[in-house]
């Protein structure tokens, strides 16, 4: 599984439009949990982590934030800013997000349960972790 951006179905209305997202249709697994960032204060950083365990794909409800992956070796930047699409972020992929505009509200879609123990919050446990291939 590789982080990308998977666009939504939009059904288009002039009552307004509609998207979907369900599991194992329009995102590869399962979702178990749902949670939402929002009232970022200007300049705030979120995650700053990555899971061994769980898949995460992530939504711009209203407004835009960037989402910064990184594996180990290569890192990307992802600009979210609409609902019609989201970003999937694997399993042992470092991410972060920062430059929440006023008004940002992040829906997260995850494969898991909450569980503390399957976070990784330090970068070189991480890249550690990653390389040897746990
Ligand atoms: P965290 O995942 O570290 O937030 P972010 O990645 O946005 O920086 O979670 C922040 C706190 O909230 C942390 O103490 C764990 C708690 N939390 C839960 O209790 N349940 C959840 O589903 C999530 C996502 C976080």
């Amino acid at each position: 599984m590789n982080p990308r951006i998977i666009n939504l179905p939009k059904i288009e209305d002039p009552r307004g439009n509609l998207s979907i997202i369900e599991s194992g249709q329009h995102i590869p697994f399962e979702i178990k949990r749902t949670y939402l960032i929002y009232d970022v204060p200007g300049g705030q950083v979120r995650g700053g982590h990555a899971y061994r365990k769980q898949v995460e794909f992530i939504v711009s409800l209203s407004g835009s934030f960037d989402v910064h992956i990184d594996d180990g070796v290569n890192s990307e930047i992802f600009s979210l800013n609409r609902s019609y699409y989201g970003l999937l972020v694997p399993k042992m992929i470092w991410r972060s997000m920062d430059n929440f505009s006023t008004n940002a509200l992040c829906l997260v879609l995850s494969s898991t349960e909450f569980d503390d123990d399957d976070y990784l919050r330090d970068y070189k446990v991480f890249a550690e972790e990653k390389k040897s291939g746990l």
